[in-house]
């Protein structure tokens, strides 16, 4: 099990201590999200700024784009220290291309599914991909609540990958906290996305040990 804060929170003029602090609390993996006003209705970062993230850490980047047709920008997302790089089934018209297209680069192939999209559109990809990421909010904003139908998509996720590919991380992003957290593991989640539980309050550190503290529970 796997924890990946989002720094969509964080402060963003002191995002190098934000991502270490995420770091001395435990975290697995870093949760960048890229948005670009079109496929989601918000702007965040581009390329210097995940080079920044990866200069600071030395935890595996977990990008997710929120973009229009991704396959744009594989390249430079993973030149700039994309370990995982997530694109959204919906924002890609040949998914299969890009996804092939992130693993030719050296990265990990992730592939998103908003909350309206059946996760068995992506029974055809499963193979091709390294990571399912499961929306648990609508995408674009950090703070939204936790739509419980996902629980149910996550449990079909998990099927699904058991059946197909084993070795496939199924990662749950939106309105996670401590007290939903251990039910989205249960429903099958290997790795769970944390943005404004970790980061609205500032005690970092304390968040993540949290979180980890409730999943052993
Ligand atoms: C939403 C993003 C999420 C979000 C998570 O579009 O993909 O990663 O920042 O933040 P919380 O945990 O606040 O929902
Ligand atoms: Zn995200």
């Amino acid at each position: 099990m796997k924890i990946a804060p989002s720094i969509l929170n964080a402060d963003f003029g002191h995002l190098a201590e934000a991502v270490q602090q995420a770091e001395a609390g435990g975290a697995d993996w870093i949760h960048v999200d890229v948005m670009d006003g079109l496929f989601v209705p918000n702007i965040t970062l581009g390329f210097p700024v995940v080079e920044a993230i990866h200069r600071a850490t030395s935890l595996p980047l977990d990008v997710h784009l929120m973009i229009d047709s991704p396959s744009r920008y594989v390249k430079r997302f993973v030149e700039a220290g994309a370990t995982w790089l997530t694109i959204h089934l919906e924002a890609d018209r040949h998914p299969h291309r890009t996804l092939s297209e992130i693993r030719a680069a050296g990265a990990r192939a992730g592939l998103a599914l908003n909350p309206g999209t059946p996760v068995a559109h992506s029974a055809e990809l499963l193979e091709d991909i390294d990571l399912l990421l499961v929306m648990s909010v609508n995408p674009g904003f950090g703070g939204q609540s936790f739509i419980p139908a996902a629980l149910r998509k996550v449990r079909e996720a998990r099927a699904l990958i058991d059946r197909c590919n084993r070795a496939c991380e199924l990662e749950v992003d939106g309105g996670i906290k401590l007290p939903n957290a251990p039910d989205v593991i249960q429903a099958g989640a290997s790795v769970i996305v944390a943005g404004s539980f970790v980061y609205a309050d500032g005690k970092v550190e304390a968040n993540v040990r949290a979180l980890r503290t409730a999943l052993h529970a």
